[in-house]
């Protein structure tokens, strides 16, 4: 364990806070997992435990090792009463700049003056939250992978007014959640992980577009040259085009930048509800 670090709240308990704050519990912190949503905590309990007796089951996990967890594991919608005595926040709140300046000024005022304030979001950099607190030094992105029980990367990413201090305690803490820290020197969109992906995703767009080859072809060639599980556009199926086309539409609203925009032929997905596995139909065919 951390040794700055005894207790955990994490703000939103939907797909990626109710997993980070098992890994938290799992790794031995005191950990809050806190929604305004009484049937989100509910759903978090429910699906944790799920998984857990799953992971027994297979013989992944200990019952006295998953026992020991949900001891160190509160469910709540008392955000404040869990933040109160916690020594970092992991906020993973849903991905919206207004919420999130809401939730990290209240957590400022609620929470005392050591307790280190973290982001898990994917797209707003820690900036646009650090300037809603008296702390920005005590800002940082910690961005995990989903789904977070299992993937191993933590990216650790300080805007420019984030000490060094806050930065090595968020990357040894990291490191004790049995995760891979990877630690940025400055803010970019996307981070590294998902730029890139991104950037693979651009070429293969591009090769498939300018119809150099076939997109069935291109995942071959990034299965069975680069031995990637899956190509890009099987993983664009998986992810979702609708979630691909919003993420470049963000982009584009952050950078100004015509290159964000989403490719054609995912506009064109997008708008015939070719949605990948989720809608039955992607760049293949579900149904
Ligand atoms: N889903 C992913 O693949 C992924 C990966 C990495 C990071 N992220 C980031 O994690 C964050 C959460 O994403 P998610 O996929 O878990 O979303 P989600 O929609 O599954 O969960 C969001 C939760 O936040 C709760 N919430 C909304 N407002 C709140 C508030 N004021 N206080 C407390 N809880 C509140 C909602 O009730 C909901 O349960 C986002 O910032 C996203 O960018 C997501």
């Amino acid at each position: 364990m951390s040794e700055n670090i005894q207790h955990v709240t994490v703000v939103g308990a939907g797909a990626m806070g109710s997993q980070i704050a098992m890994v938290c519990a799992l790794a031995g912190y005191e950990t809050d997992v806190v929604d305004i949503a009484q049937d989100a905590v509910d759903r978090a309990s429910e699906q944790l435990h799920a998984r857990m007796d799953r992971d027994v089951s297979k013989g992944r996990r200990t019952p006295e090792d998953v026992d020991a967890a949900f001891e160190r594991l509160t469910f709540s919608t008392d955000r404040d009463a869990c933040a109160a005595h916690a020594d970092l926040v992991i906020e993973a709140a849903v991905e919206d700049l207004t919420i999130k300046r809401q939730v990290f000024a209240e957590l400022d005022r609620v929470c005392p003056p050591h307790t280190i304030l973290a982001t898990n979001s994917s797209n707003i950099v820690s900036s646009r939250v650090a300037d809603a607190t008296n702390r920005p030094e005590k800002v940082c992105n910690v961005h995990f992978f989903n789904p977070a029980l299992v993937m191993e990367c933590v990216e650790v990413v300080p805007h420019a007014g984030t000490s060094r201090e806050t930065v090595a305690t968020a990357v040894a803490f990291a490191r004790s959640l049995g995760k891979q820290p990877v630690e940025l020197k400055k803010e970019v969109p996307g981070f590294v992980a998902n730029r890139l992906l991104g950037a693979l995703r651009a070429e293969a767009l591009k090769l498939y577009e300018d119809g150099v080859a076939d997109f069935e072809d291109i995942d071959t060639a990034a299965r069975t040259a680069l031995r990637h599980p899956m190509g890009p556009f099987e993983l664009m199926d998986m992810v979702g085009i609708d979630v691909v086309y919003l993420i470049r539409l963000a982009e584009y609203e952050q950078t100004g930048d015509p290159a964000s925009l989403p490719a054609e032929s995912i506009k064109e997905k997008y708008e015939a509800g070719e949605h990948g596995r989720k809608s039955g139909k992607g760049w293949y065919d579900y149904r």
